[in-house]
């Protein structure tokens, strides 16, 4: 272990770490751009340069690319170092656009940061600044090459790091470009990281550009609800609207990356025609009286037909709070049947899926990069869990064999970024040393025999869920023997349902009555429903996802509930007998437009004390100690805590 002095502070850090880094084990930022802990290093900015006063090595370094050593004394702070440091920002000032004011990454700008904290303010270069054409890069990505200071940043992201090969470095000297080697969107599905990952504004989110400053946005830790990998982000509000949705770094998942689906697919989120109101027979009505028409309807229900002819029907959209409350409203409505599932397919794959897994052989997402080989079975990986793809690349680039097992024809918009061998059936796949292997399962039915084949395997296991809480729909489909609708509404037992965030199979609407509903969605449900109670989305709520590795994470409302601001009616600050269009408006309401919205799992629990329950508590009994679970933590494996099947 190295033992260094930086700044006067002693530090040990382990081999192979960067002075850089080990500065930054002790606080002290050394300026940098073109550093990302993710990826290789370039040393192509020289801007971390830093003065070695005594030891093996002495004199200016650039400290990224210095391995820390036994002996070294380094300065951060010495003239010569901070001269250095100047002169390299007062040369890529020659022809940075100083276009802060219009740069929708003002505010949040690596090198806005570094060039203040360094001092300079002063153009001595009377000379012309370099220019660029710009390319279209896609509805997602604008493209600002001025502002490049050749950090190589972009090219070792998509290039190395996720494998794309149609975007990368073209010229030379003084006159480099990175872009598109040909016209057209880029192609890679983790595009959308540029955004993140450019110390600049080359690359910035068109899709929420100049909506706001990095100051305005209201932030909160949030999970990924687009498959059930369960990548951290950070999605960024402004007056009730997501304008943008950001990576954020959870080493044992996602590490600092989230794929474009995560980032770009948000407009349902800020949608106006949202339903928001809840209904009552077609007409709107107040929160508490859809509530007691809901329990009236169930209560009436239940005594002209049974309890058993009742179902609550969930799904994997809904957070463990609401499923755990589901069950007790079953049970409160006199022991009516439950539904996590729609499709048996669905469900089977799903249980088995969470019975097979246990501490020992799940895979940790970080486990998939060491893999000796991997098997993907039966699963489009980059439609079921993109940035597990970006993991088996890893291990693709380290020497593993990848084996794509009884797979349909991978269609060419979702060619995984890492060469694989076809084969019909695991039989192929050498499980010698099976510790070391890993095999992916996507999340369709499971027949027994596979199950057997995998269990036996010694092979570590990603089983995907369909949805981002599938692992948590399957383990309470477990604890309290739920059924899929299907098959409760075709053997005849089931003649009613009331909905919470269900996606009920086409064709079974007309075959059951709806007695209430809960989404904040449009669908076929809401239409069918009498009743109908608008909830939050993710961003608007709290709650706790379980991803298919078992890791239960908790997300945070990072905006209240509501209609957007933007293009919000006049007829919501008008007075009360008239729309007034005065700007800017000066009216106050005690309620936001729009934000009648409650949590799923909130209006479950009013249900159940409507129907003579006890007040309830989602996260007690055996879940309690997800109650403490750090929303900016790495989460915590729920096999650890002794919560698995
Ligand atoms: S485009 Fe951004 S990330 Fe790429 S080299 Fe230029 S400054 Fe660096
Ligand atoms: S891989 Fe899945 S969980 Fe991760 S960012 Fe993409 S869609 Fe979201
Ligand atoms: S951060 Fe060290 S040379 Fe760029």
């Amino acid at each position: 272990m190295p033992k260094l002095i930086i700044d006067d502070i002693p530090v040990e850090v382990a081999p192979g770490t960067s002075v850089l880094e080990a500065a930054r084990s002790v606080g002290i930022t050394i300026p940098h751009f073109c550093y990302h802990p993710a990826l290789a290093i370039a040393a192509a900015c020289r801007l971390c340069a830093v003065k070695l006063l005594d030891g093996p090595v002495k004199g200016i370094q650039m400290s990224c690319a210095l391995p820390a050593q036994d002996g070294m004394v380094v300065s951060t702070t010495d003239p010569e170092a901070l001269k250095m440091r100047s002169l390299v920002i007062e040369w890529l000032m020659l022809n940075h656009p100083h276009d802060c004011p219009i740069c929708d990454e003002g505010g949040e700008c690596l090198l806005q940061d570094f060039t203040i904290a360094g001092g300079h303010s002063r153009r001595r270069y009377q000379g012309k600044k370099r220019t660029f054409q710009n390319q279209y890069l896609g509805e997602g990505i604008h493209h600002e090459m001025n502002r490049c200071i050749e950090c190589y940043r972009c090219v070792r992201f998509y290039q190395d790091y996720a494998g794309g090969t149609d975007f990368g470095v073209m010229g030379s000297a003084g006159r480099v470009y990175f872009g598109r080697f040909q016209e057209g969107p880029l192609e890679s599905p983790f595009s959308g990281n540029l955004v993140d990952i450019c110390p600049t504004g080359v690359f910035t989110d068109k899709t929420g550009r100049f909506r706001a400053r990095y100051w305005d946005y209201q932030f909160a830790p949030s999970i990924c609800q687009h498959c059930s990998v369960g990548c951290n982000t950070s999605p960024q509000n402004f007056q009730r609207e997501t304008i943008k949705i950001v990576g954020r770094r959870n080493d044992q998942v996602n590490g600092w990356f989230i794929c474009d689906r995560a980032r770009f697919d948000k407009a349902y989120l800020n949608d106006p025609q949202r339903p928001r109101d809840p209904r009552l027979d077609g007409a709107t009505c107040g929160y508490d009286v859809a509530v007691d028409a809901a329990a009236k309807s169930i209560t009436e229900f239940v005594r002209r037909n049974g309890a058993g002819a009742l179902a609550f029907v969930g799904s994997p959209r809904l957070s463990l709070e609401g499923m755990i409350l589901l069950a007790q409203l079953a049970r409160a409505a006199g022991g009516a049947r439950l539904s996590y599932y729609g499709d048996p397919d669905q469900q089977q794959g799903s249980v088995a899926a969470a019975k097979l897994l246990h501490e020992e052989n799940t895979a940790y997402v970080r486990e998939i990069e060491q893999a000796q080989w991997v098997a993907l079975h039966a699963l489009d990986l980059m439609e079921e869990g993109p940035m597990l793809a970006l993991a088996v690349r890893k291990a693709f680039l380290a020497g593993a064999q990848i084996f794509l097992v009884d797979g349909d024809p991978i269609p060419a918009r979702n060619i995984p970024p890492f060469k694989y061998t076809a084969v019909e059936s695991l039989d192929q796949v050498p499980f010698e040393g099976g510790g070391k292997g890993v095999i992916i399962c996507g999340c369709g039915k499971k027949d027994p025999e596979l199950l057997a084949q995998i269990a036996s395997s010694g092979a570590k296991l990603v089983m995907l869920q369909p949805g981002a809480n599938g692992f948590a729909a399957a383990l309470l489909t477990i604890e309290h023997a739920a059924s899929p609708l299907t098959e409760l509404v075709a053997s005849g037992q089931v003649k009613g349902v009331v909905c919470f965030e269900a996606d009920v199979p086409d064709g079974l609407l007309s075959q059951v009555e709806v007695l209430a509903s809960a989404d904040w969605r449009r669908g076929p449900v809401h239409d069918k429903s009498p009743i109908f109670l608008p909830t939050t989305t993710w961003v608007e709520s709290d709650g706790t996802a379980i991803n298919c590795e078992g890791r239960a994470q908790r997300f945070e409302r990072s905006r209240v509930a509501g209609l957007p601001l933007r293009g919000l009616d006049p007829k919501y600050y008008g007075s009360a007998t008239e729309a007034v269009t005065l700007h800017p408006p000066r009216l106050h309401r005690k309620e936001v437009p729009g934000g009648a919205e409650r949590d799923a799992w909130q209006v479950m629990a009013q249900l159940i004390e409507r129907l003579g329950g006890e007040p309830v508590e989602p996260l007690s009994g055996k879940w309690r100690a997800l109650k403490s679970l750090d929303p900016e933590g790495e989460g915590v494996r729920i096999f650890e805590m002794g919560l698995g099947e």
